[in-house]
């Protein structure tokens, strides 16, 4: 007989043992329950923290969302984690570390399953349903960046009938689409660790570099959107990826825009 051990804590010490001498992970701050691990990583950074401080938590009170939103937390199931960096660039361009790490989130998720693409900005989706959210919040002294908080919230182990009824055909656990249970510790390492490889690539050779990589990975180009941002809503085809991130539409009267904030919708009801 197999008995269910039901949801585990973190194995955290594993965790820490493979990053330890990363760059991104070498100080990992574990907790069980927070308001927001943006919010308690903002507060570690105001203090000094040094860049690569990563800090996870079992469950939020408070998680945030893109656009004002709420992240639902359930405990012991997925993955919620946020990393201070302090990257040497213009406030005006901070928005293109959540891009980077969207290339980095669907890497990630590819090593379970192959269809995971990113959806603009920098959600992770497969089969249309959102699997990863990231939510970068920055720290400015004039217009340089004095730090950056990269929030990931990923959905592991989260079945079907655990989310909320208005969520169900919307989000999807990684596990769901794998078709079984997936590691913490694993992901978690095989994120952190495209995190890097892709956040040093940005910092070499700039956004240049990692354009290419983001639109090699999007699930929309080609297809014919409608983005809502505020008051304001434009529809045309997903072109692809600007030279600063904003997203390129083709609208009907063949003109070109440029979309930097808003939320993407498919025609047929894909969001
Ligand atoms: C989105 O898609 O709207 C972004 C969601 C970001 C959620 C993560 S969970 C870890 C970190 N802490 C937060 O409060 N939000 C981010």
């Amino acid at each position: 007989m197999t008995v269910d051990p039901g949801p585990a804590a973190l194995h955290i010490d594993a965790l820490r043992r493979a990053r330890a001498s990363a760059r991104i992970g070498h100080t990992i701050l574990y907790f069980d329950s927070v308001d927001s691990t943006n919010t308690v990583a903002q507060r570690f950074a105001m203090d000094g923290a040094a860049e690569g401080t990563v800090v996870i938590a079992e469950t939020q009170t408070q998680g945030r969302g893109r656009l004002g939103r709420t992240w639902i937390s359930p405990p012991f199931r997925n993955l919620y984690l946020s990393v201070v960096l302090r990257p040497p660039i213009a406030t005006a361009v901070a928005p293109q570390i959540g891009l980077v790490a969207g290339v980095a989130a669907v890497d990630a998720a590819r090593e379970w399953v192959s269809q995971a693409a990113v959806k603009w900005p920098n959600d992770v989706v497969i089969d249309r349903r959102k699997v990863a959210g990231i939510l970068t919040e920055m720290d400015a002294d004039g217009d340089r960046v004095r730090f950056a908080i990269l929030g990931i919230g990923v959905n592991l182990n989260t079945t079907a009938e655990d989310f909320p009824d208005d969520l169900r055909d919307k989000a999807i656990g990684l596990c769901t689409a794998a078709g079984r249970p997936i590691d913490r510790v694993e992901f978690a390492d095989h994120l952190l660790s495209r995190l890097e490889e892709h956040y040093d690539l940005f910092l070499r050779e700039g956004f240049a570099a990692i354009r290419p990589l983001w639109e090699s990975r999007a699930s929309l180009i080609g297809r014919h959107v409608r983005i809502d941002a505020h008051t304001q809503r434009v529809e045309g085809v997903v072109a692809g990826l600007a030279a600063d991130g904003a997203l390129l539409l083709r609208a009907a009267d063949g003109n070109e825009v440029r979309v930097v904030v808003g939320d993407v919708t498919v025609d047929g009801g894909y969001r």
